[in-house]
């Protein structure tokens, strides 16, 4: 792979710092274009290290002055910092910059956001602030002054000291720089408290500008809860005495886990029933808790280099699944890890831009906050707590805990305590740490004289740098069920450790029907040819939650695919199958709703170019549906009833429950809506009193007709809620008709509210856009270019989203020789351009594989 002149950061590379830092001292004269940043640091030599020069990382600053132990010094420019020489022992090293948090458009460093200024330091941020050694294994304990006529100045740790135009703040934890944070703004607090297991008192507060205080107590309420559950399951208390969260307006990330001083980006914590749809809650709580699970898997333990990004990031978010499936339904959680680790990670894996868990280079560490670090990562952390057991698990935790608590750790270490907690040898599991793609398993059945025998096999295909794949360890597990529907053998975890491997059951007198990969217990691919009566058999009988939901899905897929390539299929017994389900009133309404989601536009486009075909993005759109007609008027009474009958009593409430019965309602409502003439839909917009019910209803009116009316009423309630109108650009970018996506994305960034250096803002239009399958992929190629023209427009503004967005092009290889050439030609324009980012030029140059 060439990097178009790139340099090219290797973990075999990996030296440890000339030097240690015992205390960091701050100083902030805040200025909008002229802010200045004392610092204050004591270095000593580090014993583990060989001697060197010393390097301090520094980028866009403005050196006023460096002083060693009091002496002025010089120091010399390097590529990304500066190198100076320095005296044998410990020193002081002082420097003053410069900075300019105003023209700070790409939100990395120190910038504002409406009057207010904040930081956002992971992963090279703190290099922009000021000069420092700006890597994750430089740990020291800060201590901060914020000087600004601001009435409320925050940085990390706990409050000493305050006075009029002045803040100090101490962090008594060593933390590396990209833990860093400021800030300081016209705010107000919705204040709590929280007492600790052992008895810790703990300020709690959620810092928002003035209107939006009425949207901070669910927010709250889920920080105390993960604060709850971390105790309770992990045995993780907290360990300052104030906890602060930020709201903020421009934000690349969902949030950011900063020592005691949470950033987030306002779309993740900002709720009220009439702003906020039920899906909007379960993301803020689960983005509250994994920010908060940070403090420990993350803060107190942090990584090593970016390599070991996924040690943090995959155990979070596995940490954080498991709290969302503890506070709201098991199942139906892991189902919809599931479908998100399929539609994100999955394309990846299946792309040109498949790395593994733990990459070997790169060019630009922002490029690597994705679907497979974070996901991927957390399956395979999954899969490590299946094979040892949930006690082993338990175990290898608390040792993770007491060995590293204080120190920057690797995947080796980690692997180490789960070897040493457990006895078990894991050098074959740690292949999942270093081999990408998504392996295929094969399955085949034999059944004779009472025993029945499962073969498995494993293959995982080439990916970049890769060419060949060793076999992995994977856990496979299997349940058994009689002919009948009866379990037979309850779930059993097998290893398939060999390319091939046979697994016997004894003692079965009639042939049994296999479930298998209970749990999506591994992320791989099965290659299981299934009938339609096996499918329906398992949805039907199937007591693995996952399992029953995947045989509905398959049997839906199976039906799409038929119809898309023009076969002709049987679909009585499918039609039939779901509407027993639904009818099922034991059945949960939130996993009747999934059962009624049908495989998205680009599922079926990978499900299509897997099996060796070429997929028409256009002719998917028109074949799903239709199907979706026909399910509506098959099923027309059966929805109808259900629409009728899933009314939630009482005033909105976002939990589970109610959310899982207005889910089922919704799904209803949009088959409901292409047989009624949105009548329903209509009626439901009018009285509703909460923004999952409107935005249903809405969606429901878009997908039917172009709603102008309903369009227009829901801008003019809205215009003065930035959040709600990311719904308002986002809904018609995602939902524009092929022919008229064009148009469409032209009249929404004409519009005046299209502020595009908002990155949710822009975020809700573009990747609308994206995520409009049949719309970007229209045979004109209108959609490609628009794309293009965007993201060079935002390149030099802010490169990180720029470059994220770019991703919507990776899945160009599944497409025709005219769209591929099309996609080419706005990538190789993107790639053109002079000054392009270092961000967006890796992007792209790895999307065209070159
Ligand atoms: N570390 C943040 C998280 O996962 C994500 C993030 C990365 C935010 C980089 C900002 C910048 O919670
Ligand atoms: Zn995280």
């Amino acid at each position: 792979m060439k990097d178009a002149g790139q340099r090219r950061i290797h973990l075999a590379d990996y030296r440890p710092f000339s030097h240690r830092i015992t205390q960091v001292s701050l100083t902030f004269r805040l200025a909008p274009e002229a802010t200045r940043v004392i610092s204050k640091i004591a270095f000593e030599p580090n014993p583990g290290a060989e001697p060197g020069p010393f390097f301090l990382h520094g980028e866009e600053l403005r050196l006023v002055g460096a002083r060693i132990d009091g002496r002025d010094v010089t120091p010399e420019p390097a590529e990304g910092g500066i190198t100076c020489a320095v005296p044998e022992g410990p020193f002081v090293w002082e420097a003053e910059v410069e900075i300019s948090p105003a023209t700070n458009t790409a939100l990395e460093g120190l910038y504002m956001s409406n009057g207010m200024y904040c930081t956002q330091c992971e992963a090279e941020g703190f290099r922009k602030i000021t000069y420092y050694p700006d890597r994750p294994d430089v740990m020291a304990p800060f201590d901060v002054r914020i000087e600004s006529d601001l009435p409320v100045l925050l940085s990390n740790g706990n409050p000493v000291a305050s006075g009029p135009g002045w803040a100090e703040w101490e962090d008594p934890w060593p933390k590396p720089a990209y833990l860093f944070a400021l800030v300081a703004g016209d705010l107000v607090n919705h204040p709590d408290r929280f007492t600790t297991r052992s008895g810790r008192d703990v300020a709690l507060n959620i810092w928002v500008r003035q209107g939006d205080l009425g949207k901070c107590a669910f927010g709250m309420d889920a920080l105390k809860r993960a604060m709850v559950w971390d105790e309770r399951v992990y045995g993780r208390e907290y360990d300052l005495d104030v906890f602060n969260i930020v709201a903020v307006d421009d934000f690349n990330m969902g949030a950011m886990e900063n020592k005691g001083l949470n950033i987030f980006n306002a779309s993740a914590v900002l709720a009220s029933p009439q702003t906020a749809t039920d899906a909007n809650f379960e993301r803020i709580e689960s983005i509250i808790a994994h920010e908060y699970f940070h403090n420990w898997t993350g803060n107190r333990i942090t990584c090593r280099d970016w390599f070991q990004l996924c040690l943090k990031e995959g155990l979070t978010v596995f940490r954080d699944q498991q709290f969302s499936g503890d506070e709201r339904s098991r199942a139906v959680q892991r189902i919809n890890d599931v479908l998100a680790l399929r539609a994100r990670q999955f394309r990846e894996d299946n792309g040109p831009l498949a790395h593994p868990v733990r990459p070997e280079s790169f060019v630009e560490i922002n490029n690597f906050y994705t679907a497979t670090i974070y996901e991927k990562g957390a399956e395979v952390i999954g899969m490590l707590r299946r094979l040892v057991g949930d006690e082993g698990y338990a175990r290898a935790l608390d040792l993770y805990f007491t060995r590293h608590d204080g120190q920057a750790a690797t995947i080796e270490d980690w692997l180490k305590v789960f070897e040493d907690a457990t006895g078990r040898d894991l050098s074959q599991f740690r292949l999942w740490y270093s081999q990408a793609g998504t392996p295929r398993i094969g399955v085949e059945e034999s059944h004779a004289d009472g025993t029945y025998t499962l073969t498995l096999t494993q293959e995982t295909p080439p990916t970049p740098g890769q060419p060949d794949k060793a076999p992995l360890l994977i856990p496979v597990a299997v349940g058994l069920l009689s002919p009948e529907g009866a379990e037979v053998v309850p779930t059993r975890v097998l290893e398939l450790s060999q390319p091939r491997q046979s697994f016997t059951f004894e003692g079965l007198t009639a042939r049994p029907v296999a479930s298998i990969l209970r749990g999506f217990s591994a992320p791989v691919i099965m290659q299981r040819k299934l009938s339609a009566e096996i499918c329906a058999f398992l949805l039907a009988h199937d007591t693995d939650p996952f399992s029953k939901w995947e045989a509905g899905r398959a049997l839906a897929k199976d039906l799409l695919v038929c119809r898309i390539a023009g076969k002709p299929a049987s679909e009585a017994a499918c039609f039939d199958a779901l509407e027993a389900l639904l009818r099922d009133d034991d059945l949960d309404p939130a996993f009747r709703a999934l059962t009624l989601s049908l495989p998205g536009e680009d599922d079926l486009a990978q499900t299509l170019f897997d099996a060796g075909r070429t997929p028409d993005p256009i002719v998917i759109h028109a074949a799903r549906r239709a199907f979706r007609g026909d399910i509506a008027a098959r099923l027309g009474e059966t929805l109808a009833r259900l629409y009728d009958q899933m009314v939630t009593p009482g005033p909105y409430r976002p939990d589970a429950k109610d959310a899982g019965k207005r889910a089922l309602r919704q799904a209803a409502l949009g088959y409901l809506s292409l047989n009624d003439g949105g009548a329903r839909a209509t009626a439901q917009y009018r009285r509703a009193d909460n923004m999952t019910e409107q935005l249903g209803a809405l969606t429901c009116l878009l997908d039917i007709a172009r709603a102008d009316d309903a369009l227009e009423a829901f801008r003019n309630q809205w215009r003065g809620d930035r959040l709600v109108m990311d719904k308002w650009f986002g809904l018609q970018a995602s939902m524009a008709a092929p022919d008229a996506t064009e148009t469409v994305i032209g009249c929404l960034t004409e519009d005046d509210a299209f502020d595009w250096k908002n990155p949710n803002r822009f975020r809700s239009v573009l990747g609308g856009l994206a995520a409009n399958a049949a719309g970007f992929h229209h045979p004109s190629g209108a959609g490609y270019r628009l794309l293009a023209d965007w993201l060079i427009r935002l390149d030099p503004v802010n490169p990180q989203t720029t470059a994220r967005m770019a991703t919507a092009f990776e899945t160009w290889r599944r497409y025709d020789a005219d769209r591929q050439g099309m996609i080419r030609e706005a990538l190789e324009r993107i790639a053109a351009r002079p000054g392009l980012s270092r961000d967006t030029a890796e992007m792209v140059s790895r999307i065209l594989g070159d």
